[in-house]
């Protein structure tokens, strides 16, 4: 069917045949909102590397959601800031830990309205910002693994829905798994980093969490992002060890691996737009470059049509208020 006979502009003609025929769309319930919860300040501190954004004071942090969650924002990604670091991170899975503390205060004023998940690492919590515990100089892994496992088990027993081990250790989904299990946690999910690569995009986020390597980088256990076999490879060994959905991380440029990786495999897939592709967006836009709203529209669109069932993005919050007006 050529010209004249097939004229594409038909359908583009008024914005209800445009929305008639739109093959993705981005809704609240696609998208998960990460959130900092800081265990050492009082009142609420904006984040001067990721404009709009906030660390948010345990004390008041059910507030903040019940606020998120009138607006629309349904699933929250959360982060800790705590206290005290150690040798062996082991702020991150103390029960009187500043995630679970902040679970427990979030599941009691808002129940099940809000959909929580929660990053399992390490880095947030050692001393040195590494994300496992260190021996000899170099991150080891299986005992890392058995600290990860703690740490998922405690966040589920404080009411997580969905912990998200993010080290990039070997074996970490396979060890939560079992874990959970055996701890008769066998309904909370498990949302892998699966191809989560070696990234400068990282930084704004580390700036915000305070997790800044103190010597060397991550390098020997996030992907290198020369290699979408090895992206392949590193998802179906999740899916194997039992996660529920995996995740790839950053997103923007990596659409090409979020497509395979939905063409491939048939469990949800999940996308990070990180801190540093959230960070241009705003920056631009605060200069006048780019207009945010239709840029965010783009973005989300894209990473969407690419594949990605779920998407985690800072922007959440913004396309809450944004879907309201429409
Ligand atoms: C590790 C973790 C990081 C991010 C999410 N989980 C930082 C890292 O790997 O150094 C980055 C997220 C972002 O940039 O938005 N706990």
């Amino acid at each position: 069917m050529s010209f004249p006979l097939y004229r594409a502009r038909r359908l583009r003609r008024t914005p209800q045949l445009r929305a008639l025929v739109r093959e993705t769309s981005v809704r609240m319930n696609h998208l998960i909102y990460p959130i900092f919860v800081d265990e050492t300040i009082d009142e609420i501190a904006s984040i001067p590397e990721m404009p709009g954004q906030n660390r948010v004071p345990l004390g008041t942090v059910d507030e903040e959601i019940r606020h998120l969650v009138n607006t629309g924002v349904r699933a929250f990604l959360i982060f800790g800031i705590p206290n005290n670091k150690d040798e062996v991170a082991s702020g991150a899975y103390s029960t009187q830990g500043v995630v679970q503390l902040a679970l427990k205060r979030i599941r009691g004023s808002l129940g099940n309205e809000a959909l929580l998940a929660t990053d399992v690492c390490l880095c947030e919590y050692t001393d040195n910002g590494h994300c496992g515990i260190m021996q000899d100089g170099v991150i080891s892994n299986d005992s890392t693994l058995e600290i990860l496992a703690k740490i998922a088990v405690s966040h589920a027993n404080a009411g997580a829905d969905i912990v998200a081990p993010s080290a990039m250790m070997d074996g970490q989904v396979k060890t939560i798994r079992e874990v959970l299990d055996q701890s008769g946690l066998t309904e909370t999910a498990i949302m892998a980093y699966s191809a989560k690569h070696t990234s400068s995009f990282y930084a704004p986020f580390r700036g915000a969490a305070q997790s800044f390597p103190h010597f060397g980088g991550r390098e020997s256990h996030q992907m290198d992002f020369h290699n979408p076999n090895e992206a392949m490879r590193e998802i179906r060994m999740d899916i194997e060890e039992g996660a529920d959905i995996v995740m790839i991380k950053p997103a923007l440029g990596y659409l090409d691996i979020i497509h395979r990786a939905s063409q491939m495999f048939d469990v949800p897939i999940a996308a990070y737009n990180v801190s540093g592709e959230y960070a241009m967006v705003k920056v631009a836009a605060e200069r006048k470059i780019l207009d945010e709203r239709s840029t965010v529209h783009e973005i989300l669109s894209a990473i969407r049509r690419a594949g990605a069932g779920v998407v985690i993005t800072y922007h959440a919050r913004d396309m809450a208020q944004w879907l309201n007006e429409r």
